[in-house]
């Protein structure tokens, strides 16, 4: 495949950025687009220009770390995250515009990376169990309900890709603290820190400087793994009675 690329680039948070127009030539419909990326970086570095930068780790779908807009559409035209994207859902001659997550609470690093740590503060306000360590507790010591397990497994999903805010014309995190807040509030071992981590998490949110909630539903239309609307329900309930 040959494909035109225009890729946002950015020296730095504070530089002005602009698309840059590339051509990429070879690419195999196999390829995932972060190795279509690998192709144009090699090439770039090969004539002495900077590579473009994105952030990967995993690159199987699970640790959350890739993520871009590409032709509007947060991870691309398929419902997966942007490792995960293959180059066979593009044409032969496609011009494709790549954009790093528009928030502002997600500013450029660089290029495509921006800066996601207004997530890992969220989670650092209420996004845990205190409990006593040691040895590990038998299995069956604290029954679980099936109906919460599922619950929280489903919730437990959310890898913080930040697709959600991305996708959200307020830049909005709910989705992603739902995940966050549901799947640990659906358990009894979070039961005792339900009303304090619900509130933390929440003001935390807010104070980050990401957007309101209007109910458009982008977020769970982009997410890669799934996470329900109906998790800003169960928030807001639990933000309701606790607060
Ligand atoms: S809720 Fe979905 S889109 Fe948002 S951070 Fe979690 S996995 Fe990514
Ligand atoms: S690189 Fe880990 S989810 Fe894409």
């Amino acid at each position: 495949m040959n494909l035109t690329l225009r890729i946002w680039r950015q020296t730095g948070p504070d530089a002005p950025g602009a698309l840059t127009r590339y051509q990429v030539s070879g690419i195999s419909p196999e390829m995932s687009f972060l190795e279509m990326l690998d192709t144009l970086n090699e090439e770039l570095i090969l004539t002495g220009e900077q590579p473009i930068a994105f952030d990967h780790d995993c690159r199987e779908g699970i640790c959350g770390a890739c993520g871009m807009v590409i032709n509007g559409q947060a991870h691309g035209p398929e419902r997966t995250t942007t490792c995960q994207l293959h180059m066979r859902h593009f044409r032969d001659g496609d011009t494709i515009d790549v954009e790093p997550w528009r928030a502002a609470a997600f500013p450029v690093v660089k290029d495509l990376v921006v800066d996601r740590s207004a997530f890992d503060r969220i989670i650092g306000s209420g996004g845990y169990i205190t409990a006593p360590t040691g040895s590990a507790p038998e299995a069956h010591a604290t029954p679980v309900p099936k109906e919460a397990a599922d619950l929280a497994f489903e919730h437990a999903e959310c890898i913080g890709c930040g697709a959600c805010v991305a996708a959200c014309p307020n830049g909005s995190a709910m989705l992603f603290t739902a995940a966050k807040v549901v799947h640990l509030n659906a358990l009894p071992q979070g039961a005792p820190e339900r009303a304090t981590r619900t509130r933390s998490m929440v003001a935390t949110m807010d104070a980050e400087g990401f957007g309101g909630c209007t109910n458009t539903g982008e977020c769970a239309t982009a997410c890669p793994k799934g996470i329900p609307l109906s998790g800003i329900s169960l928030l807001n309930r639990d933000f309701l009675r606790r607060a």
